[in-house]
């Protein structure tokens, strides 16, 4: 499996407009792109569902997306129950104005379901909340472990007693290498996953997102992505270190590329790119 298939995505599954829209770099809106050859936030706000059911017991309702960025997942997540609530948080006022007028408004009365906060991920809110999400890596700008364990420890605060962090994380021997993917998306445009540097000796990585599109025309380094690399081990040991219990290690067990089936594992076979969900309690 190849790296970029590492990136959630629309990878397995992504929705199609009725009428594919044409897109150029010269009209394309880079967020509005990424949602479409990135996201797939039913089947993440399914996914989020199924967990916290099974371990604990009731329906979740309060989900707290971190690193929202367009709050798509917060949005659909508060869509598919009317007793949700989602909380956003970004830095980017930028971002969440375009996820605002083009995620949240959309929702109409639900949307008073919706908060989003332009903060930091580390600041306080005052609502504790039933699942906290950090999704597509986004936790990979903290770049030391006493950055990652004080991130986390602020996670478990801002959770409910039986509440639970969903996390990703990717890797895989293809993870580790420089590499372009390309990968068509209808409508007639090209997401393309460049894995430009892996630094064998402090893990930081650089990864772009570019468009490119049937006119020829080109959106590069739509998105850039500076983290450290970080291995399940490390973040497992961290989550201990912050106080979580419980943590486990959903790995995709289907054996198919169409479908995704993350059960818990404590072992796996090892594959040159993987995507993997961390869950634990506070
Ligand atoms: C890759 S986007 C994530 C979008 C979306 N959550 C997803 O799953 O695809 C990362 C977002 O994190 C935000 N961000 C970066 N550092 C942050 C921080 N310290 N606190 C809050 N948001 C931050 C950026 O503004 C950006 O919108």
């Amino acid at each position: 499996m190849a790296l970029q298939s590492a990136r959630r995505s629309a990878r397995k599954g992504s929705r199609k407009p009725a009428k594919p829209p044409r897109f150029s770099a010269k009209t394309a809106d880079k967020h509005d792109l990424y949602q479409r050859s990135v996201q797939d936030a039913e089947t993440e706000s399914r996914f989020i569902e199924k967990v916290f059911k099974k371990r604990v017991g009731r329906p979740a309702e309060s989900l707290r997306e971190d690193f929202c960025g367009t709050a798509l997942l917060t949005a659909t997540w508060v869509k598919r129950g009317p007793q949700r609530r989602g909380i956003g948080i970004d830095l980017d006022p930028s971002v969440l104005a375009w996820g605002t007028k083009h995620n949240i408004a959309p929702l109409g009365d639900a949307s008073e379901r919706v908060k989003l906060y332009q903060q930091d991920v580390r600041d306080s809110i005052p609502e504790k909340v039933d699942v906290i999400g950090a999704f597509n890596f986004s936790y990979w700008i903290f770049m030391t472990r006493d950055e990652m364990r004080k991130y986390f420890a602020h996670v478990r605060r801002g959770l409910k007693k039986d509440g639970i962090f969903l996390l990703d994380a990717y890797g895989g021997w293809d993870a580790q290498e420089p590499m372009l993917e390309n990968r068509p998306m209808r409508g007639g445009f090209t997401y393309v996953w460049d894995q430009d540097k892996f630094c064998p000796i402090t893990h930081r990585i650089t990864n772009y997102i570019h468009f490119h599109f049937k006119d020829g025309t080109k959106l590069e380094r739509a998105f850039t992505y500076e983290w450290r690399y970080w291995t399940l081990p490390e973040l497992t040991e961290l989550l201990a270190e912050a106080g979580f219990r419980d943590i486990e290690v959903y790995w995709d067990t289907s054996d198919d590329d169409v479908h995704e089936a993350y059960k818990p594992r404590k072992r796996a076979e090892n594959q040159p790119g993987w995507l993997a969900y961390l869950a634990a309690r506070p």
